[in-house]
């Protein structure tokens, strides 16, 4: 197979191509890489580049050169796959360099097109590109390094090139999680010893450990978002519960916001009992606390709740264990007490709100892993009439972000946002960006 780099900077590439795994599967001939110069296509006293139409300073890459670097690398070696490199490019994960890898492995000839200045004239990509790939959300000076970037990680899925298959497909991110961590000599070292448990020679022990080191890495290291973009089964969705710390919710009908300004009581509605009571249910949250310190109120909860606890149960099993949950406290306190009781921790106070507010650290739906660290229950609050009072926002440890949508309408019903809410932050959510 023959991979062209059509690049500005030929020199770039020598040592790369030349040495360790690289270098020797060439030798071997598993792949063979010519790399053209682009300035080797420029007509003689003519410039390789041209400013971009429009307003901005920025150069680009003429057309021809392109075309022409194109025509003489594919009369070379015959019709190719061409990836062009942009930060407006797919962004390249693992799924895409073990499909690439693929694509390598079925044509005989790929081209590498990296760019420099700003870039390529918009319509060489639109004729040409079979694929444009970003290396991330950031901007390099040009395309070479996100070339070499593309070849390490696809020749990694050629045979012939790591030792091991097993290695490559092991690796992180060839599943939901990442690698798991790995020791070697010496035994002890400033301070810290390899876990015995590898050193123990009891395999299936070795693979459980690895496999729940795995998994605290990914959850607690920052790849929720990979994490759940999977398909998991119920084995593994309790191996997760067990290392994310319990979630609790608590309605607030105290302590909030009314209309008239003041702070004070809301009336507790059937609607939210249920609906919020299903939605924790579905995203495992341990208990949900409505919170008043009125007792007619708390009299109604327990009668809208009694049914089913009791009776509703063989009418609807769902809907009675989705209701288990429910518990009712007079305050906010009490519902803390009762989770350091079950937990024997203190729980974070995460605040939610239709509003921004200052009074406690800001959080979004992407730091659940921070959070997790911390190894404490986590209680997320729901206000209900105008919202969390100032006093509840003040002992929150953290709040999120309003949840908004393509629209300036900014009316969500409670129950509605808790089912947001808790699929923002804990929902799985299977799809391959
Ligand atoms: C200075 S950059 C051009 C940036 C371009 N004006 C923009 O804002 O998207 C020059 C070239 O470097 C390469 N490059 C820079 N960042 C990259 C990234 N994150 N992924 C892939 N290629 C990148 C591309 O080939 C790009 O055309």
């Amino acid at each position: 197979m023959k991979v062209s780099i059509a690049t500005l900077f030929p020199e770039l590439y020598r040592p790369f191509l030349q040495e360790s795994l690289i270098g020797r599967a060439q030798e071997k001939g598993v792949f063979q890489a010519e790399v053209t110069d682009l300035f080797s296509f420029a007509e003689p006293k003519k410039r390789i580049d041209a400013p971009s139409f429009g307003p901005g300073a920025g150069m680009l890459l003429k057309p021809e050169i392109i075309a022409r670097a194109i025509t003489s690398q594919e009369h070379k070696f015959g019709p190719s796959y061409k990836i062009f490199f942009s930060p407006h490019g797919k962004r390249l994960n693992q799924f895409h360099t073990k499909r690439i890898a693929h694509i390598f492995q079925e044509k005989k000839h790929v081209m590498l097109l990296p760019a420099r200045y700003e870039g390529m004239d918009a319509r060489v990509e639109e004729h040409y590109a079979d694929e444009i790939i970003s290396v991330g959300d950031y901007v390099l000076m040009g395309g070479d390094i996100p070339a070499m970037v593309l070849l390490e990680a696809i020749l990694r899925y050629l045979p012939g090139i790591i030792g091991k298959d097993e290695s490559v497909e092991k690796d992180s991110f060839s599943g939901p999680l990442v690698d798991y961590p790995e020791y070697t000599e010496p035994l002890e070292w400033e301070g810290m010893t390899v876990p015995e448990i590898i050193r123990s020679g009891n395999h299936q022990k070795i693979a459980d450990w690895r496999e729940n080191e795995a998994l605290k890495r990914t959850l607690l290291g920052g790849h929720f978002e990979w994490f759940r973009s999977f398909d998991h089964d119920k084995v593994m969705v309790k191996k997760a519960q067990s290392i994310i710390p319990p979630h609790y919710v608590a309605l607030m009908h105290d302590e909030v916001n009314l209309k008239d300004g003041r702070v004070g009581t809301s009336s507790v509605t059937s609607l939210d009992i249920h609906d919020i009571a299903r939605s924790a249910a579905t995203y495992g949250l341990k208990k949900y606390f409505l919170v008043t310190p009125l007792l007619d109120q708390q009299r109604i909860v327990e009668t809208l709740l009694g049914f089913w606890q009791t009776t509703g149960k063989t009418y609807n099993f769902e809907r009675h264990q989705a209701v288990q949950a429910v518990k009712i406290v007079d305050s906010l306190d009490k519902a803390m007490a009762q989770i350091e009781v079950d937990t024997g921790k203190k729980p974070l106070l995460i605040a939610t709100s239709a509003k921004e507010h200052e009074a406690c650290e800001k959080i979004t739906y992407g730091d659940q892993s921070q959070i997790w660290k911390e190894g404490c229950p986590v209680l997320l609050l729901l206000g209900t009439a105008s919202g969390l009072s100032d006093a509840v926002l003040k002992r929150c440890d953290y709040i999120l972000p309003p949840l908004k949508g393509l629209s300036d309408f900014n009316h969500l019903s409670v129950r509605s946002a808790a089912a947001i809410i808790f699929d923002r932050w804990l929902g799985l959510n299977l799809h391959r960006s």
